[in-house]
């Protein structure tokens, strides 16, 4: 696709997703043309894009949204030819990693061929030399760690068929800058949150349910593991990362971590305790119980555990080393978001929403929609 204008050029897969919604939003302010790929879905599937959208956003007209699949390699070399993109950023694939031990199958094609059909896409349309590529590579790759804290030279040991997955991935990108010169580069990103967060993620789980339960939308939630403990990060300042490693003169591998860790049972504490709903914990295991400690709801049960959400092999422990980040990149997590500003900024967001559904709930009783 023509740039008339000298813009960079940039394609984003897996751009309806949380990160691939910030970094539109940082690659438009930075005067990119934006190419985004989206899989065809049954129902509306942008939501986390239609400010973008809106003909009133800066840059708007520079964001082009394009049918193709990472399953589908036709359509990847096809969208290659036609956008001809400086820069991939390559975001798209099955992410859940409970769900990668129901999907295992879909999620090695897509999460992890994925990966290698668009390489070959990049060679088929003729851009190996032109085109940088970025690669969403995980701390899920770790998985039972070797060591603590985790860099870029700690041994792979994944645990789930994501993180087999994405270590196929990360080499097979490895392999394509060795073999082939191209400028190939993964991002081993820690797990970043933000208010666009999936649903089912347990950030997002945890701040929505204290905001319903607050509201009276919900009565309790229910968790798994509560004492593996992550390393959280704001998604916002993790696409920065994401550019910054496509900005350098060599194509490398990087950590990006805060270099805090976290166990869900905190993050648990804080977001009830935001929504006003301050925690005490009862009884062990699955039996384990969190009850609000004082206040209008006192002594009700609010969360439970339930082995409906332990998975097959855990990842109990990921906290990062982002030396090399700082040092080459110049990205700074200390001056960035925290853990416990982006909880705050999630439950209070989870708030408005709650109240959005509320009101939906009202509107829909007195406008009569059938569903
Ligand atoms: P996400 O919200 O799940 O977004 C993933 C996107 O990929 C979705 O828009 C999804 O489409 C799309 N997708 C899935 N299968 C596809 C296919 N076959 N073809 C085309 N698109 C497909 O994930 P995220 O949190 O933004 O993460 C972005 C990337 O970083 C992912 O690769 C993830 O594995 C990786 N990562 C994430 C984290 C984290 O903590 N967030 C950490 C390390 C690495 P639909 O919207 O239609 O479902
Ligand atoms: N999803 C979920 N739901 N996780 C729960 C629950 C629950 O009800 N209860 C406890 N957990 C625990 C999980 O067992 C896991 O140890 C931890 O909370 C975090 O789970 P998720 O939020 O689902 O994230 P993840 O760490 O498994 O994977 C995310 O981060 C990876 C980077 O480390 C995903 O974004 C991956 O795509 C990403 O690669």
């Amino acid at each position: 696709m023509p740039n008339a204008e000298g813009r960079k050029v940039a394609l984003i897969t897996g751009v309806c997703g949380q990160d691939g919604s910030y970094l539109t939003e940082l690659l438009l302010e930075k005067g990119y043309i934006v190419h985004g790929l989206k899989r065809r879905s049954s129902s509306f599937n942008h939501p986390r894009l239609e400010h973008i959208l809106d003909k009133d956003y800066p840059n708007s007209k520079n964001f082009i949204l394009h049918y193709a699949d990472m399953v589908d390699s036709t359509s990847l070399t096809n969208l290659l030819k036609l956008t001809q993109p400086d820069e991939i950023y390559n975001l798209a694939a099955q992410s859940h990693v409970k769900v990668s031990f129901e999907l295992p199958e879909y999620t090695a094609a897509a999460s992890g061929m994925g990966a290698l059909n668009l390489l070959e896409a990049v060679r088929g349309a003729g851009l190996a030399d032109k085109t940088r590529i970025y690669q969403a590579s995980t701390s899920e790759m770790f998985g039972k760690v070797h060591e603590v804290p985790q860099s870029e030279t700690t041994p792979f040991h994944p645990r789930s068929p994501y993180g087999v997955a994405k270590v196929y991935a990360f080499w097979i990108f490895v392999n394509y800058r060795e073999s082939y010169n191209m400028f190939c580069c993964n991002g081993i990103l820690f797990n970043h949150e933000s208010p666009r967060r999936g649903e089912t993620f347990v950030t997002r789980k945890i701040t929505m349910a204290a905001a319903r339960i607050k509201l009276g939308l919900q009565d309790c939630v229910s968790l798994g593991n509560l004492d593996a403990k992550r390393d959280w990060g704001h998604a916002k300042d993790y696409v920065e990362a994401m550019w910054r490693i496509l900005q350098q003169d060599k194509a490398d591998d990087f950590v990006v971590a805060t270099g805090i860790t976290t166990t869900v049972r905190a993050f648990c504490e804080w977001s009830f305790n935001r929504a006003g709903l301050p925690l005490r914990w009862e009884g062990e295991g699955v039996n384990e119980r969190g009850i609000v400690a004082s206040g209008e709801h006192e002594g009700k049960v609010v969360v439970k555990v339930s082995e409906r959400f332990f998975r097959p092999a855990e990842v109990e422990l990921l906290l990062g080393d982002p030396a090399k980040a700082k040092a080459v990149l110049g990205w700074h997590p200390e001056q960035l978001t925290s853990v416990e500003k982006l909880c705050e900024e999630m439950v209070d967001a989870d708030m408005e929403l709650a109240k959005l559904e509320i009101m939906n709930v009202e509107m829909k009783k007195k406008l009569k929609v059938p569903y």
